[in-house]
């Protein structure tokens, strides 16, 4: 029978020489990357706990990370973009997890929830928290948060229809550290090509909600209609019956 076990020691092995931090217990991995990040880690360091005590989603919401259920990672990129292109980070770090969970579970049930939410067969899997350092006006960091629901049951919970966990569709025991290893892999790789047209494409294409009718709650009220595309800053753009485009940068997508 095969077992799941995170720990440094085997965290250590697969990750080589980028340097983690890992914790059995946390606050948030958020709030202790940007003390890091702060303190002068390099690109690609990432830090990673078992579970998350005050685990922080969008919108002011609260994560959880349940002790050896999930997986809690923060990684800190120090990108070179302009700073109407921050959502970019974000979408990297969806797509770079979508393509990590095709290792685990068919790719035709994985599909991204804009802005940032993984799906699995409809139900959220994952969700990201980017959080931007800033020196001034100049962009020093960000840190990249990433929640992956492994084997939280939320059956018996009032999440049960919109929460999901990866065990729940694939057909083996999931190893959190091979995992983090494949995320890792895959938003290395995106963030080298953060400005190129390439990772927009890709975005598109996992993106279920591009052609659905669709209601977002954003801080200056309710859009309606049909979500068209995103764009180069990673809005999503909304026609309304009545043709307007309506171009939206932050909100809550409701199907
Ligand atoms: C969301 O969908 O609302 C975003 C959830 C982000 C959760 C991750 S878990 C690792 C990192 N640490 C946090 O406190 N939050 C992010």
């Amino acid at each position: 029978m095969s077992t799941d076990v995170l720990s440094e020691h085997i965290l250590k092995e697969i990750l080589g020489n980028r340097p983690f931090q890992y914790y059995l217990q946390v606050g948030s991995t958020n709030d202790l990357a940007r003390r890091w990040a702060l303190d002068g880690a390099m690109p690609g360091s990432v830090v990673i706990a078992d579970e998350q005590l005050e685990g922080r989603g969008r919108l002011g919401r609260h994560w959880q990370t349940p002790s050896r259920q999930a997986v809690a990672m923060s990684i800190i990129l120090r990108p070179v973009i302009g700073s109407g292109h921050l959502q970019r980070v974000a979408a990297l770090g969806s797509v770079a997890v979508a393509e990590a969970l095709t290792l685990f579970v068919p790719r035709e049930i994985i599909s991204l929830k804009w802005p940032n939410d993984v799906l699995m067969d409809g139900r959220k899997v994952s969700g990201i928290l980017t959080e931007a350092l800033w020196d001034g006006m100049q962009l020093t960091g960000i840190i990249l948060g990433i929640g992956i629901n492994v084997r939280v049951d939320f059956s018996a919970t009032p999440l049960a229809d919109v929460a999901t966990s990866i065990e729940d569709h694939a057909p083996a025991m999931v190893q959190r550290h091979l995992l983090v290893r494949h995320v890792l892999e895959r938003v290395d790789i995106w963030q080298a090509r953060i400005n190129q047209p390439l990772l927009l494409a890709t975005w598109r294409e996992w993106l279920s909600t591009l052609g659905h009718s669709v209601t977002i709650t954003t801080q200056h009220g309710v859009v309606s209609g049909t979500a068209q595309d995103v764009d180069e800053d990673g809005a999503l753009l909304v026609s309304s019956p009545d043709g307007r485009i309506h171009r939206v940068l932050v909100g809550d997508v409701s199907l």
